[in-house]
């Protein structure tokens, strides 16, 4: 719908910097950093009875707490300078507004306007999306209605049981993650699965046990032309055919793509075919006909609480003063770390199971967003850009990588995000859970002293010279800083604020370091080796093309596989 353009900065861009290390708050932050040195937390926490007022924000059932941080008011005033200084505020106006942000492609960014609510009009060059937009959801609420009544029958007339998602990356995270986190709600006789790996043992397991009878696949890409995506779709059709035949595809195949003509050329009907705009980045896709796997897992009702909830935190990040903003507080949260305090990654630490695959689909959204080099004016960004992203569901990561984050030598600022109320309440299970989410943030903030170390060591009976070998060992530093979200219960309508929060923080911190968190042409050169190395694979002889050490591997595959 919307047409190619000229790639073009936004109208409003040059009146900022597009790098953040020259401005006026930059400087200030860098002093009030080293001014800061040497106030703990602890001590902050001492002096200001009302620390957790001071830095907490509640918006509907969630709540932000954001006082487990090194922060007084006056850093958080100064981040607001910096943001106001790199025009963050009007870089948000022009994504909501369907400028062409994504300048390196020449596209709008309009994942807003996919749960868009209010259903005002959003323009992209001059038309509205908004009746496009209702038109695919109409589609996705009638396509699974029929699924998920029945009505909608594979080739031999039984209803679909099994509905298996084949894409990858933004076609495959994002679904992934919610359908796991609504996992409560999934209808009792549909089972969605994803499959992303080339790697034929994802199909392979997959596959097994699936009957084609009553297996649904949906082909999601926005492009239609990812290797990994096609291959799969090829195996999984050949799988289909040959129990139920060429005809079978019509009931059994559905693509979620942009690219109506491959979708054609795949063998899928248009009239199976659920359609997305070149304005839906893959990694904030999830809110189009990416989501139909989640649609025919939770119906079309709870998609639209989803929908609702990611509306109601675009309102909140549309209008709320940045001082009560949280999308810009936890942006220019990890700015201060990363580009003040030199952390290179940050955790995000759901304590709910349904959220596993939580950080992994942020894994995507930040770090194929902000991981970028040049600023949109294509110079050197001079600072450090988007963090690494990693995490495990809470308690699983304290049994992991806790460690190095209370007594390892980088800084590694945390997320820890938990539901008030479990979807499955056995016994203690939840409160020890919890117990375990608030003793973790008590304790990377607070740490261990030596004189606590000792006193406790001496309590134990140890005696002098114990004491003096292991006390170094005991003391935690402290001062490590987290963030916590409460929800009340993980249901469509908060899991929708809570990713929307996170895709919000992300734009943040693009906007303030003047990159394109749109693009992501740092995947493509791999893609473009990979597809010379193909043919190479094929015969027995020796290569030679490449340097010398891809050439040794390339030849010892050959080698081994031959052996
Ligand atoms: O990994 C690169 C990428 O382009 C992602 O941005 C995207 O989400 C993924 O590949 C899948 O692309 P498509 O939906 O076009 O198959």
């Amino acid at each position: 719908m919307a047409r190619a353009r000229t790639p073009a900065a936004p109208s409003n861009a040059a009146s900022f910097p597009t790098a953040p290390t020259g401005t006026p708050a930059w400087e200030a932050l860098a002093a009030h950093r080293d001014a800061l040195a040497g106030t703990t937390m602890r001590a902050l926490f001492e002096a200001d009875p009302d620390r957790f007022q001071r830095f907490s924000l509640r918006f509907g059932d969630l709540l932000l707490d954001y006082a487990k941080n090194r922060i007084t008011d006056e850093t958080m005033g100064l981040l607001r300078d910096l943001a106001a200084e790199t025009g963050v505020e009007a870089k948000r106006d022009a994504m909501f507004a369907g400028q062409a942000i994504n300048s390196t492609e020449g596209r709008a960014v309009l994942h807003v306007a996919l749960r868009n609510r209010s259903n005002r009009a959003i323009l992209v060059d001059g038309a509205d999306v908004m009746p496009e937009v209702n038109r695919v959801l109409e589609q996705m609420r009638v396509f699974s209605d029929a699924v998920r009544d029945g009505t909608w029958t594979g080739a031999t007339g039984k209803a679909v049981t099994d509905v298996v998602n084949i894409g990858i990356g933004g076609s495959d995270l994002g679904p992934v993650m919610v359908a796991e986190g609504l996992k409560p709600y999934w209808h009792a006789r549909i089972r969605p699965h994803f499959v992303s790996n080339v790697d034929g043992t994802h199909m392979a397991e997959t596959l097994r046990g699936l009957n084609p009878e009553t297996t649904l696949f949906l082909i999601a890409s926005k492009t239609f032309t990812t290797q990994e995506t096609l291959t799969n779709a090829h195996t999984a059709r050949a799988w289909l055919t040959a129990a139920l035949g060429e005809a079978a595809v019509a009931k059994h195949f559905a693509a979620l793509s942009t690219n109506a003509e491959a979708v054609s050329a795949f063998g899928i009907d248009t009239a199976n075919m659920f359609a997305f705009w070149d304005w839906v980045g893959g990694r904030y896709s999830l809110w189009s006909a990416i989501g139909l796997p989640i649609v025919l897992a939770i119906g079309f009702e709870r998609f639209t609480e989803l929908l609702d909830g990611a509306h109601a935190m675009d309102e909140h990040f549309r209008t709320a003063p940045l001082a009560e903003n949280m999308p810009a507080i936890l942006g220019l949260l990890g700015v201060w770390y990363g580009n003040f305090h030199g952390a290179a990654a940050h955790a995000l630490l759901p304590y709910d199971q349904y959220l596993h695959r939580f950080a992994a689909h942020f894994q995507q959204v930040d770090m194929e967003s902000n991981g970028k080099r040049v600023t949109l004016d294509g110079t050197p960004v001079p600072c450090d850009t988007g963090p690494v992203i990693f995490g495990e569901p809470g308690t699983n990561g304290q049994h992991s990588f806790y460690q190095l984050i209370h007594q390892g030598t980088r800084l590694i600022p945390c997320d820890f995000i938990a539901p008030a109320i479990s979807h499955n309440p056995m016994g203690e299970h939840h409160r020890i859970l919890l117990s375990n989410f608030f003793a973790q943030t008590e304790a990377l903030m607070k740490g261990k002293t030596e004189d606590e170390a000792r006193a406790e060591l001496e309590g134990q009976g140890k005696s002098a010279e114990e004491i003096d070998a292991l006390l170094p060992h005991k003391v935690f530093p402290g001062d490590r800083p987290t963030n916590s979200i409460l929800v009340k219960r993980v249901d469509p309508y908060t899991l929708g604020m809570l990713v929307a929060l996170y895709e919000h923080k992300v734009f943040v911190q693009g906007a303030v370091w003047g990159v394109n968190s749109f693009d992501q042409w740092g995947v493509e050169l791999g893609k473009q080796l990979a597809k010379a190395i193909l043919p190479e694979l094929k015969g027995d002889g020796g290569v030679m093309s490449h340097d010398a050490s891809t050439n040794g591997l390339i030849n010892a595959y050959k080698e081994l596989r031959n052996s």
